[in-house]
């Protein structure tokens, strides 16, 4: 099968109560784990790029991979852009067959903000091609973008109002107290604050820096609205720790798919567990 749109994914589970994971991918190992976790779980699922992963691997390799995995398996994949900052990435990235891409206008001022997404939107929409938009400052780093605890903003309700109404995005990143990375403490989040948005906008919620937050807290923000939880830093360490403990095992290892194979396994068991915990198994 080829890539879904991911707004035809979010509206329903908006409406039936759950999350899609959107889960990000860089090299083969990864994409074949998510998607294998995906099919056995029999889960819809978003796989996404970044801007380092796409730096890493090359834009035609990400869409390759992700078309081959996708096409061996029945549960419908979107393909979406992570965190794009610029005009002409988006505009490459739909080119190139993703059906979904992130405008990232956060750390723009809000009016600046609303006519780069609207410009993306235009694009996109002709082609039938989704949009995430972002407001207010999540923090944290991810790849090359990293926001200060000073920087970080939280979403205004009344803002995402305007944002969403005239930018006609089909799906919102809200700022609530999540954070990209690893946390130092246990993340605190907002749910009046989400809450407010949700009754305010009518798109679905996505939820970023999702990993680390407690299993209690992402269930509850998802019967608040979140409907895309983005989980990036869960994955690389499963994926790192299956390595470091085969080295660990066998030191003097050289083939590369005795460390990256166990990779690839620890790496489809987290991406089963949260694909559960999102509530998105059997709604493929
Ligand atoms: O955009 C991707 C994410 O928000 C992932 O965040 O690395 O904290 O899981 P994370
Ligand atoms: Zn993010």
């Amino acid at each position: 099968m080829s890539f879904v749109p991911m707004s035809s994914l979010l509206e329903r589970a908006r409406k039936d109560g759950y999350a899609i994971g959107a889960f990000n991918a860089n090299n083969l190992e990864i994409v074949q784990g998510i998607v294998e976790a995906a099919e056995e779980m029999e889960a819809p699922v978003i796989l996404q790029a970044s801007q380092g992963a796409i730096k890493y691997a090359g834009l035609d390799y990400i869409v390759a991979m992700v078309r081959a995995a996708a096409e061996k398996v029945k549960v419908p994949v979107a393909l979406h852009l992570d965190h794009g900052t610029s005009f002409e990435q988006a505009v490459q990235c739909i080119r190139a067959g993703f059906s979904s891409v992130m405008y990232d206008g956060s750390k723009l001022p809000l009016e600046e903000n609303i006519a780069a997404t609207l410009a993306v939107v235009k694009v996109a929409r002709a082609v039938g091609v989704s949009v995430e938009a972002e407001l207010g400052r999540i923090g944290g780093t991810e790849d090359d973008i990293s926001v200060s605890d000073r920087e970080a903003t939280m979403t205004v309700p009344e803002e995402a109002q305007e944002f969403v109404a005239r930018t006609g995005v089909d799906a919102l990143a809200v700022a609530i107290g999540t954070a990209h990375g690893v946390y130092k403490g246990e993340p605190k989040l907002d749910f009046d604050r989400l809450k407010a948005i949700a009754d305010l906008v009518d798109v679905p919620l996505v939820l970023h820096g999702a990993s680390g937050v407690p299993d209690e807290a992402i269930k509850r923000a998802i019967s608040l609205g979140i409907c895309k939880v983005n989980i990036d830093t869960n994955l690389r360490q499963a994926f790192v720790a299956a390595i470091v403990r085969v080295l660990s095992e066998k030191p003097g290892e050289i083939d590369p798919r005795k460390l990256l194979g166990p990779a690839r396994e620890a790496l489809k068991q987290v991406v089963k567990e949260k694909i559960s915990l999102f509530g998105s198994a059997g709604r493929a």
